[in-house]
């Protein structure tokens, strides 16, 4: 089975509050997909009912073969999701090397060292802040630490939501640069949210536009870029 994570009919949300509307979505192994939409959409809610942060009221949610909906949360992360949250990624107060060795939770301590290594040859420019608390990173810096911490626990699907929100346009580059090696060097799949489409664009192979918590556009990012009335509607671009 080639298809890594398959969405049916998800209706999701927080107790009585209805956020996600029957919504379908595919990802196969080594595909980079996009959400994107208009803030308040239902974006950060999709990726939370795959890690189990949400509520989820009916449909599915089958990670190579498991049903998600079924799993406790603290098993999400033991089944191949790494998230790289839009908010609190790091802790402040650690280190980043203890960061790391967190982000490793799921795996053998045996294990631990020996993927640390391999996440850092991944995402090399954190390796000189190894022994810094992470609170005292510039946005940018504790941003690549998130992203090698989302690694740490050698997911099947990578969950990343605006990782360059905030940071400048050198920085946003290198994030860029990193998710595109990534993708290019392992066989990672990945649900990416990102405000800044010109990068979005550039790593993607679909995208979905969920608008008031129902896709209503899946397709190639060209596809997507051609529709000037989506585009100017609901992604803010003439
Ligand atoms: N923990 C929560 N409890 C209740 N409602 C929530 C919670 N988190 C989000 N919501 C609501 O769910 C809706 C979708 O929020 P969500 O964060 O998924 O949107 P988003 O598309 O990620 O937006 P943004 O682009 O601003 O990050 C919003 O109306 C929001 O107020
Ligand atoms: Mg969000």
């Amino acid at each position: 089975m080639n298809n890594l994570l398959k969405i049916e009919n998800l209706n999701a949300g927080y107790g009585g509050i209805h956020v996600l509307f029957d919504v379908n979505l595919d990802c196969t192994r080594g595909e980079a997909v996009a959400i994107v939409g208009p803030n308040g959409s239902g974006k950060t809610t999709l990726l939370n009912s795959i890690f189990r942060l949400a509520d989820i009221f009916s449909g599915s949610v089958i990670l190579d073969g498991t049903e998600m909906q079924k799993e406790k949360s603290h098993k999400v992360t033991g089944r191949g999701v790494g998230y790289l949250r839009q908010e609190g990624n790091v802790f402040p107060g650690l280190t980043v090397e203890e960061n790391l060795k967190m982000g490793a939770f799921n795996l053998p301590k045996g294990e631990v060292g020996e993927r640390m290594e391999e996440v850092l040859s991944l995402v090399k420019p954190v390796v000189p802040f190894l022994r810094r608390t992470a609170g005292t990173l510039s946005g940018g810096e504790r941003e690549m630490v998130a992203l090698a911490v989302s690694l740490m626990c050698r997911p099947k699907l990578l969950l990343l939501d605006e990782p360059t929100s905030g940071l400048s346009p050198i920085a946003s580059a290198q994030i860029a640069e990193l998710i595109k090696n990534l993708k290019d060097k392992t066989r990672l799949s990945m649900l990416i949210i990102e405000q800044n489409l010109k990068i979005l664009f550039d790593v993607v192979d679909k995208c979905y536009l969920l608008v008031s918590g129902r896709i209503i556009f899946s397709g190639g990012p060209g596809e997507l870029q051609c529709d000037k009335e989506l585009m100017r509607t609901y992604l803010g671009l003439a």
